[in-house]
């Protein structure tokens, strides 16, 4: 068990696709467990900020019953690496590009990867849907299994 975070970001690279299932299934575990934390995502580039999820990853959520359309990619920052106590990365180059923001440890410290047993999540966007399953079930158990180790 690990003490329970007070802020905590998911992120990927285009903030459209993995991270956005795992802020939802965050909020959804999170609010399973009664655990109250600030949740929200990011991506590490830049080229889809303002745009909703991409359409696969909003029908797999809609098929597991979550609706994530109200989201809006957005880019990290360093004030990011700040203000949330853990940032929850969905494969190794995304761990990369955030340490990129800081030479402090500290804050390198808190970028980790989402996956306990630390598999990538692969990234989805040039595969079809059928990828889009696979990655929300490798999501759904990390989330679940990182959400059990924060209840007191
Ligand atoms: P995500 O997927 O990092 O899971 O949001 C991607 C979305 C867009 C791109 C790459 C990955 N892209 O190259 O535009």
């Amino acid at each position: 068990m690990s003490e329970a975070p007070r802020a905590v970001l998911a992120l990927c690279l285009g903030n459209i696709c993995r991270s956005p299932i795992a802020e939802g299934l965050l909020r959804h575990h999170c609010a399973l467990l009664k655990l109250e934390l600030e949740i929200d995502s990011a991506g590490t580039g830049g080229y889809h900020v303002g745009e909703a999820p991409d359409p696969r990853s909003v029908e797999v959520m809609r098929l597991k019953g979550h609706d994530i359309r109200e989201q809006r990619a957005r880019k990290l920052t360093l004030a990011d690496l700040e203000y949330f106590d853990l940032i929850l990365a969905m494969d190794t180059n995304n761990v990369r590009e955030a340490s990129r923001l800081t030479n402090d440890p500290r804050l390198r410290a808190k970028v980790l990867l989402l996956d306990p047993e630390g598999r990538d999540v692969p990234d989805p966007y040039y595969g079809g849907p059928n990828g889009f399953l696979h990655i929300y079930e490798m999501i759904d158990k990390a989330v679940s299994q990182r959400a059990k180790s924060w209840v007191k």
